[in-house]
């Protein structure tokens, strides 16, 4: 039959086949995907990318199960769309779930396209961005699915460190679907219409007898703000698909490449006065970190991962003279600024996504200490404490810290120290660098003699105030080279912005080794 079909048959079979793949499950379902509130898979791509740069590869791919029926129920792509594109003008790969092809559900071609895209975002250096909405394995293809898993998650892997991740998560994600998302570098969850989670309400309720709704256990709010699985969380599928091209704008195409550095109107060189009474001298005296940080980066803008969880630490990225910066931050608004289990992971997992994408690292400390407690002893604090320790240890981009005020023991030390090969190290002249506080420390050192004085209160008042003088300040760390400059903090634009340049190239290398061990 194909012989004696004209030129003109031939392409109205293809273009008979293009329609039917772009009508994916047909119009009653995709106005059920509208009435949920969600877009379909093409339509969230074209917000993605740049207008008119997809090329969708794979677009003919069918199924082969023959069981259940399914022989009958194919349409071509298969529920996912695959292809490259580009996003301010560079590229990336990406594939989105089509919900109303068999649910999104992902079938061994539904898998193999998705290994196929990744393998060649892996050997183009492009970053991969995945935008999941599926009822998870493909019932009808039992083991087949989960192998199709199985060759994904193992690409995740080995594309970590390579190529930036990206996900977002825009409809159902449960089971062991969930895995793939989470080894990646970013989860964008949208807000009412998306959930990731193992073991839904149902099986829940059986095995612990907990009545919860699919939002509580694996809503974007719930995954923001409680177990920090989902990094940033979007009111609907556009504003999360806008927050994915933001989050790609600071990010270089691969661990090969620097990202890309985007001109500002504002000089380098600008000093920023009211930063010099920024930071209240009673050193309990709360302030909000963000300030500090939104007055010397480009235009103010910090654009924040994971800000509902573990808020006592910000991270997030910004630019200083045009180039990306990782920035992380103790905020002395919640718990004071101390360290805990969640800060820890929360900011290691950040400068180790910094450090393998040549991101340099700003990192400012106000810190008070680890926060004390059975909940964070029995939770592990030690073991999660060394997270951090051992990713600013590790990592080799430029590091820059900004002491602007207290930097008090093991945290001193984790908060990218001189130490630990951190290349700048800046102190504002209310910085505070010591063993502890100065009411903790005379408790100790002083307490006989505390203990021994008629006016007892007096004579701690003094020996705060000799403490105070002597070591709240930043001075022996600087006489000993342990800060580089003591500056006027309103001269700290500046100082960032030269010392980015300096660091441009610098060069620094771990020992041989397979990998190390990070305290997980
Ligand atoms: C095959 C599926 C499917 C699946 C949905 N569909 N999930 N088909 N395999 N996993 C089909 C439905 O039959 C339906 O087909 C269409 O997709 C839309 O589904 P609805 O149920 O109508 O949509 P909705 O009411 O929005 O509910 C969505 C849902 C539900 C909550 C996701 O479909 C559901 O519970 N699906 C099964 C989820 C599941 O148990 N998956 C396996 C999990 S285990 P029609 O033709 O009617 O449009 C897993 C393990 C992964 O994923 C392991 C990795 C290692």
């Amino acid at each position: 039959m194909a012989e004696s079909e004209s030129s003109a048959e031939k392409l109205a079979r293809l273009e008979a086949l293009n329609d039917q793949a772009l009508q994916g499950g047909g119009a009653a379902r995709i106005e059920k995907q509208h009435a949920a509130g969600k877009l379909t898979a093409r339509e969230r791509i074209e917000l993605l990318v740049d207008p008119g740069s997809f090329v969708e590869i794979d677009r003919l791919v069918t199924h082969r199960c023959r069981d259940f029926g399914m022989e009958k129920n194919k349409v071509p792509g298969d529920g996912v769309v695959t292809g490259w594109a580009l996003v301010d003008g560079r590229k990336i790969c990406l594939y989105a779930q089509d919900f109303t092809v068999v649910g999104g559900s992902l079938s061994s071609a539904h898998a193999a396209k998705i290994c196929k895209l990744m393998d060649l975002a892996m050997k183009i250096g492009a970053p991969i961005v995945g935008l999941n909405d599926s009822g998870g394995a493909r019932i009808q293809e039992g083991v087949e699915s989960l192998a199709g898993y199985a060759d994904i998650f193992l690409r995740n892997t080995l594309a970590s460190g390579v190529v930036p991740q990206l996900s977002a998560i825009m409809g159902p994600c449960a089971g062991g679907a969930v895995y793939s998302p989470s080894i990646t570098d970013f989860v964008v969850m949208v807000e009412n219409s998306s959930y990731m989670f193992i073991t839904g309400p149902e099986v829940t309720k059986t095995v612990t007898g907990e009545e919860v709704t699919k939002e509580q256990l694996g809503g974007a709010k719930t995954h923001a703000s409680k177990s920090g699985v989902c990094h940033l969380t979007a009111a609907d599928d556009q504003a999360a698909l806008l927050a994915l091209r933001e989050l790609l704008s600071y990010l270089p195409s691969n661990n090969t490449a620097d990202p890309p550095r985007i001109p500002t109107d504002q000089p380098a060189d600008r000093d920023v006065p009211e930063l010099d009474e920024m930071v209240p001298t009673a050193s309990s005296k709360p302030y909000d970190i963000k300030n500090i940080v939104k007055a010397v980066v480009d235009d103010g803008k910090l654009f924040e991962i994971h800000p509902s969880y573990a808020q006592n630490i910000v991270v997030g990225f910004a630019r200083v003279d045009g180039r990306s910066v990782g920035v992380v931050a103790n905020q002395p608004m919640v718990l004071a600024g101390c360290l805990d289990i969640h800060a820890s992971i929360k900011a290691a997992r950040f400068v180790r996504f910094c450090d393998c994408f040549n991101i340099p690292l700003i990192t400012f400390v106000d810190v008070p200490g680890f926060l004390p407690g059975t909940v964070q002893e029995y939770g592990g604090i030690i073991t999660h404490g060394a997270k951090l320790l051992y990713a600013f240890a590790e990592a080799t981009v430029p590091k820059i810290t900004v002491i602007t005020r207290k930097a008090y023991g093991g945290a001193y030390d984790v908060m990218a120290s001189k130490h630990i090969r951190a290349d700048y190290n800046l102190a504002f002249p209310t910085a505070e660098i010591a063993v502890m506080g100065p009411e903790g420390a005379v408790n100790i050192v002083y307490r006989r003699e505390i203990q021994a004085a008629e006016d007892s209160e007096a004579t701690r008042a003094e020996f705060v105030s000799q403490y105070r003088d002597k070591f709240a300040n930043p001075y022996k760390a600087a006489e000993l080279g342990f800060v580089d400059e003591v500056i006027a903090p309103r001269t700290l634009r500046r100082r960032l912005a030269v010392g980015l340049e300096v660091l441009a190239d610098k060069a620094e290398s771990l020992p041989r080794k397979k990998h190390g061990n990070i305290p997980l």
